[in-house]
């Protein structure tokens, strides 16, 4: 019998099984085997000590400094979110949802890079003809793009040398002969993209590598996967949204606070500069229920406008959905609203949407989503040039957010005339006060009369 060449290692307690289980008959956890190759065994006796180099370990002060060499994507934004740009050698993980447009922000960036260096781009998902249709609608027509099409890893191994920049489209689709699991299994994505860093770190060559996402949202693969890339990119937006936000979630070489706003167009995918604007809509200060606030995204302050819409509950059970902010948060505030300032709302089915496909996840627009609440309850529409930020309390106070200046700086760059804001934050706000109105809350129900004034 053939001597096996794999065995499937528990992730938990590392127990090792010639055959695959569904349980670990070493810890009991269900589902945590995991096929790895068989290393070559040293001999029995063990190698002798004259056939290891000894590592030497030297001081800090002896180490040589090397500096991060810095190559330009020809995408501004995308190099932003890099920390200034490509740095060779690294592994750099591009994750999004099926369609948001990897492939083709690569495609671009490998052709802009072909114009000076040797690039590779190994389309495992995509025929050549495919990626060369995508580049003739793109306008790029490179000559030093190499094109390949291959899910053998191993096969490609060799052309990857000849390469400065290597595009791998996408890591689930690759596999390596030394494992029998299929493409696109933990353990293949995990071998992979380990044999991907030993060349990327041996050889100097920088990887550009795509992931798919999980239903849930996070990178399909092991979290490993993760951890051995430089920097991890996800590209977030909605598929039917032409706004698309590149996020930095790891980087080995910048700052992770960093985000990337792109625009997707039949010639291919542009970074936007002027992206305040693209979060807010014409029927602002005309239609009830709208309401702006300004939200920190990575690095940038963007005004995002909040939209609501309220129906009378047909079935008994009122609906509650929203689009761009978490749901569990929503209805905290609904309940915020209808306890502390008495708005009836629980008869009413809520939708909830942030504008242009952007997630809000920090806090600070709490407020505005209250705020649009009371105005679509209210059928009173808010005021076009306000804008509304704040945290919420459950006992309906408001909190102090971080960045308060920065943001109302970006409101009053937007034209706003007014902004309500928490009376924390006044103080380091005082420079605006003859440029604009502020106006300083603490409760929920300051800003209800801020906004509305007494109406019922
Ligand atoms: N002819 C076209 N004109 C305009 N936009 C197009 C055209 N063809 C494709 N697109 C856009 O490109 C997007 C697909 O981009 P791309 O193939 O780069 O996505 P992807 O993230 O690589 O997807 P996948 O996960 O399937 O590989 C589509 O959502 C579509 O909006
Ligand atoms: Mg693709």
């Amino acid at each position: 019998m053939a001597k096996a060449t794999t065995q499937f290692v528990c992730s938990e307690c590392g127990y090792a099984s010639p055959k695959w289980l569904g349980k670990c008959p070493g810890c009991g956890t269900f589902n945590t085997l995991i096929e790895e190759a068989i290393e070559p065994a040293l001999s029995k006796k063990g190698a002798p000590m004259s056939r290891i180099n000894p590592s030497r370990a030297i001081p800090l002060s002896q180490v040589k400094f090397e500096k991060y060499e810095r190559v330009s994507s020809g995408i501004s934004e995308l190099d932003i979110v890099l920390g200034g740009g490509i740095v060779r050698g690294s592994l750099v993980l591009v994750g999004g949802d099926p369609g948001v447009g990897k492939s083709t922000l690569l495609t671009q960036v490998a052709a802009h890079l072909a114009e000076e260096h040797k690039v590779l781009y190994l389309s495992a998902e995509e025929s050549c003809s495919q990626v060369k249709l995508r580049c003739e609608r793109l306008g790029l027509n490179s000559d030093g793009l190499l094109l390949l099409n291959e899910t053998n890893l191993d096969a490609a191994e060799e052309s990857f040398y000849e390469a400065e920049y290597v595009i791998i489209d996408s890591i689930q689709a690759v596999y390596t002969e030394s494992l029998t699991s299929s493409a696109g299994s933990v353990a293949q994505v995990r071998e992979c993209a380990s044999k991907l860093m030993r060349i990327a770190k041996s050889r100097g060559i920088t990887f550009f590598i795509v992931g798919h996402v999980t239903k849930e949202g996070t990178l399909a693969g092991p979290k490993v996967l993760e951890h051995i890339m430089d920097a991890v990119l996800y590209f977030e937006g909605e598929r039917t949204e032409n706004f698309k936000i590149l996020r930095a979630v790891k980087n080995r070489f910048g700052s992770v606070q960093e985000v990337g706003v792109f625009e997707m167009t039949g010639e291919g995918i542009f970074g936007i500069t002027d992206y305040s604007s693209l979060f807010l809509s014409d029927s602002r200060g005309i239609a009830a229920g709208a309401v702006v606030t300004p939200s920190e995204t990575g690095n940038r302050c963007m005004m995002v406008e909040i939209q609501t819409l309220m129906a009378k509950t047909a079935y008994g059970l009122p609906r509650r959905m929203s689009l761009g902010i978490d749901l569990n948060r929503l209805i905290v505030l609904i309940a915020v609203l209808e306890k502390r300032c008495a708005i009836p709302l629980g008869m009413q089915d809520i939708y909830l949407n942030a504008m242009g496909g952007i997630k809000l996840t920090e806090p600070s627009s709490d407020l505005a989503v209250c705020a649009a609440l009371a105005s679509a309850e209210k059928m009173v529409a808010v005021e076009k040039y306000t804008a509304v930020f704040g945290e919420v309390g459950l006992t309906g106070e408001v909190r102090g957010v971080n960045f308060a200046e920065k943001r109302v700086n970006e409101c009053l760059k937007m034209g706003f005339k007014r902004v309500i804001l928490p009376a924390k934050n006044m103080k380091a706000c005082e420079k605006f006060k003859g440029k604009m109105e502020l106006v300083p809350v603490t409760y929920v129900s300051q800003m209800i009369r801020a906004l509305f004034g007494d109406t019922k």
